[in-house]
Formats: C-alpha cells, structure tokens, sequence
C-alpha cells in the first residue's frame, strides 16, 4: 500500500464531529473541500511526529454515529475525549486549544471535571475562573472520585479489605479519611488520562480494570459506555441491548489505530514493515514478540535501521533482568494477552506533581503501609498486592496521544523510558534510550 493511493479528505474530523462545521485546516494542504459525514479507513490525521490513521473494521471512519453524539445534557459526546485525531485519547494541545477557541465553553469543560467537585455553576462565570479552575483538564487530565470498598461483616460477607487508608495529603482538599482503622473507609481524588478507544484485544477495561466482566472483553466495553452515558454525560439509564449502546461499542471494539507516518522515514508499512492500523487490524490476541519492523533491520536508511533496533531491544531482556515484552506481551500490540495488571510505579510519591494527592494505606495484619498518588486496582478488589497495579494498555498509536501512563505523568516517549530507567532499573545507553524511543513512536 502506498500513501498517495490513500484518499483524501477535506476538514479537520475534529471540527466536522464537534462543532459541526468545517474550517480549512492549513496543514492539509493537499485536501479537497467537501464536508464529510466519515472519512476513510487510513486517513491520515497530523500529530507532532507525523502522521496516525485509524482503520475500521466497519470500512470506513463514521463520524456521525451516537459515539460522536451527546447522550445527555451537558453537550459531551464520547468524541469529546476520545478523538481520533489523538489516537482516540485527547491531547494536551487539543484540551487547550478547546479552550481557547471558545473561552473555555466546550462541552469538555463541564462542572463534573472541575479540579474540586461540588462548585456551583457562578464558580466558572468568567474565563479567568473557568481557567483556573479546570487547570486540571487543561493538563489532559481527568477526574476520578472513588470511595474504597466498604468492609463490612454485616452487609458484605464475601469481601474483606486488606488494608486501609490512613492518610491523605490532598493539595485540593477534597479526599479524606472516614471511619476509624480496622473499619476506615476513605474517599480519594485523582486525575487520569483518557484511554484509547481503540486497539481493543484483552479483556481489561479502564486503567484499574474497574469495568472488567470476567474475560467477556465485550460485556467490560458496554458496562463502561452504560456508565459513561448516564455519567459523564448525564444522560439517560439505558440496558446493555439499548441499540445506541451497542452502536458504540461495536465502533469501538471494529477501531484499530496506529502511527502511519513519520517525518523522515516515510510510511510505516513500505518495504516489507507492517506497521499501521490495517494490519493491526488483522492481529489475533496472542502472546508473542513486536515483528512490525523485521523487515528494517538491515535497512541501509538509518532511521528505519534504528526503529528496528528499538523493537530488538524491547522484545530483549534488559541487563535488569526484566523486559518491555514480559508484561506488553500480546504480539504487535503490547497490552497483556492475560489481561494482567503490573505496577511500574507511575503511582510512586516520588514522581507526583504538586497537584497531585498522596495516600498512606496500611496493611491491616502486618501494619505495613504504602504510599500512592492513586492505589490502582487495589482501591477495587481490596487486596494489598493488588495497590499500584494498572492496565498493561495497548503501545499502538502512542505519538498521537500524549502524555503517559495513567496520570500522565510523561509528557514524551523519551520520558517514559527515562521512567522505566528511574523506576524499574531498565539499564540504557542514550543510543539505546533513542532506538527504544524511535521504535515507540512508529507504533
Ligand atoms: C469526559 C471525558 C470522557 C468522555 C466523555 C468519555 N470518556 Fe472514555 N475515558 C475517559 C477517561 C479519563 C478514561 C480513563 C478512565 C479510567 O481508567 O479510570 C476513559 C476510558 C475509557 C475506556 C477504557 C479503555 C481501556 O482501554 O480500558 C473506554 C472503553 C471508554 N473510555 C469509552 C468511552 C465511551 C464509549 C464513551 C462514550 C459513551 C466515553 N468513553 C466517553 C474520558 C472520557
Ligand atoms: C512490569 C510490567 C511492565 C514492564 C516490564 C514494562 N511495562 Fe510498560 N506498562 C506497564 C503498565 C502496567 C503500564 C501502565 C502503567 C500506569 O499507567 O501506571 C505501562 C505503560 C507503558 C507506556 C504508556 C502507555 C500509555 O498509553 O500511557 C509505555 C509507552 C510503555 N509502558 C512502554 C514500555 C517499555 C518501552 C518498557 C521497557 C522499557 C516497558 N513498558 C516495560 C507494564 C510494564
């Protein structure tokens, strides 16, 4: 496939999907001027790298479908966050750029994600409120309200909680501690980055796997669409064969989106490289090595060369004895076949921002305590090893949807390797970091 068969369309998807119109878009300067109610599978969307593309097991890209509706009240659509232009994430850039094309009125900039919940609708009468307080969504970050499992002998016989939260250290003031140890309960306040959604494979859904139904990946993506509708969007309590959530998820679940373009190498898939949505596409889950870039190995152009070599490192063992392929096992995709959860300490204290809030939970029989900017699925199923464990997400279409991991806390590919080096002992030469960096970014 070559990129100049690929067809073109005109405006940019965002603006079609979300405000309903079309403007001219400078940076597609090849585009031709219809407006479009679906683009193409392959169409190529601009990201800071180069170029991403999304491929629809449907044929084409619907942009008109109830994922890009608003189900309720606020004006918030699925698309509000998932775009797929960010690699069905929302970028930092694209959240600002909301922001300042309408004075912070989008649909995105809704109550519900303010910094602090509860604030009546005058705290964001001005643009200078509404600056300040959605800074949060202005960092592409996005706010979770959980209260720890209740422990009680009485009402909830099958469930004992191993551990309790004992402190909190909330710069925004809103998690707390309830209840008293051995019965303590506590609610907690953070702020995580939309997922893609796309690249569904594993069973696991949502970055503490709290919408996961057993390995029923389907039944995990229409628990989380019915809770997005009646939340997020505040809109109706719909059942699981409603046809609009069906619609959605089957949108989600037929979506595959990878990198199809880099600045100075060209398209991913020339030459024996298979990389891009379309063959993406056509990936069983199934545990195995990336094999994208085989083909480049002994490429004489240096920068495909060096992509190549980045996969041989991360399908390798590192000389801390682990590998990127340990845990991102499912083959040319990287989220667990398994669905396991690991903690690579992104919830560390160490790598918190200011604005983040630090939990003290203790363990009930050894009196040990953690420390973590969120618990992961700990704060679901309760148990103590659970803590600090996420979702192993899919590595497809990173370049379009920066930052990393799920409090964001990368803002680049190369920091998440720095990261890795930092906090998992992953040993790297600066030639070595840049290879695993480059082959990252052509995913
Ligand atoms: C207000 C922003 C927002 C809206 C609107 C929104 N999402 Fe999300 N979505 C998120 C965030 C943030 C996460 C990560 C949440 C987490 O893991 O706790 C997420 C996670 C998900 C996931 C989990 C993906 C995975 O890999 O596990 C799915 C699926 C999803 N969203 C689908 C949807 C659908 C379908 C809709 C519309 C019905 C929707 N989202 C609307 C922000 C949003
Ligand atoms: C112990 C298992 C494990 C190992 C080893 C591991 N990862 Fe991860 N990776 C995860 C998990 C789990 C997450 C999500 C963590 C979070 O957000 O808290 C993740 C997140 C990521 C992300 C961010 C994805 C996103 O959408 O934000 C990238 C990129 C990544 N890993 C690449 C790598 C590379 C490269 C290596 C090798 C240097 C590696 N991983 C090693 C389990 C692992």
């Amino acid at each position: 496939m070559s990129t100049s068969s690929r067809p073109i369309v005109t405006c940019s998807v965002l603006t079609t999907a979300l405000l309903g119109a079309c403007v001219d878009d400078p940076t597609q300067d090849e585009q031709s001027s219809e407006i479009s109610t679906s683009i193409p599978n392959n169409y190529l969307h601009d990201n800071p790298t180069g170029k991403s593309a999304s491929f629809s097991l449907q044929g084409e890209i619907r942009l008109d479908g109830e994922f890009f509706q608003a189900q309720g009240t606020n004006g918030r659509s699925c698309a509000t966050c998932h775009l797929p232009e960010d690699g069905w994430s929302i970028r930092v850039e694209t959240a600002q750029r909301f922001f300042n094309e309408t004075a912070g009125l989008h649909p995105l900039f809704s109550l519900q994600d303010a910094n602090v919940p509860g604030l009546p609708a005058d705290a964001v009468d001005t643009v200078d409120e509404r600056r300040a307080r959605f800074s949060m969504l202005l960092k592409g970050l996005f706010t979770r309200n959980v209260t720890l499992p209740v422990d009680n002998p009485v009402t909830n016989l099958l469930f004992t909680r191993q551990f309790d939260l004992v402190e909190v250290h909330d710069p925004f003031g809103v998690s707390r501690v309830t209840g008293t140890p051995g019965s303590a309960t506590g609610r907690m306040w953070f702020f995580r980055r939309p997922l893609a959604t796309a690249n569904f494979k594993s069973h696991r859904v949502m970055w503490d796997g709290a919408n996961t139904v057993g390995v029923d990946l389907r039944a995990g993506l229409l628990k989380q669409a019915l809770g997005n509708v009646s939340g997020a969007q505040l809109g109706p309590v719909l059942l699981g064969d409603d046809p609009i959530i069906q619609e959605i998820v089957s949108y989600e679940a037929d979506m595959s989106n990878a990198q199809m373009i880099i600045k100075s190498v060209g398209a991913l898939d020339n030459d024996g490289a298979t990389g891009g949505p379309e063959f993406h596409a056509s990936q069983p889950l199934e545990n195995g090595p990336f094999t994208l870039y085989d083909a480049w190995t002994n490429s004489t152009e240096p920068r495909r060369a060096q992509i190549a070599r980045g996969q041989a490192l991360f399908n390798g063992v590192n000389a801390n004895g682990r590998s990127c392929l340990g845990c991102h096992n499912a083959a040319n995709d990287g989220q667990n076949v398994n669905g396991t959860m690991f903690n690579v300490g992104a919830s560390d204290p160490q790598f918190a921002t200011k604005e983040m809030a630090v939990f003290t939970f203790q363990n009930r029989e050894t009196g040990e305590r953690k420390q973590s900017t969120h618990g992961g699925r700990g704060i679901r199923t309760g148990v103590w090893a659970d803590l600090n464990r996420f979702k192993t997400p899919s590595l497809r279409g990173l370049a379009a949807r920066a930052p990393y991991f799920h409090n964001g806390i990368s803002s680049t590919l190369a920091g998440v390797i720095a990261h890795y080096q930092t906090a998992l002992g992953f040993v790297y030469t600066p030639e070595e970091a840049a290879d695993l960096t480059a082959f990252l970014g052509a995913l």
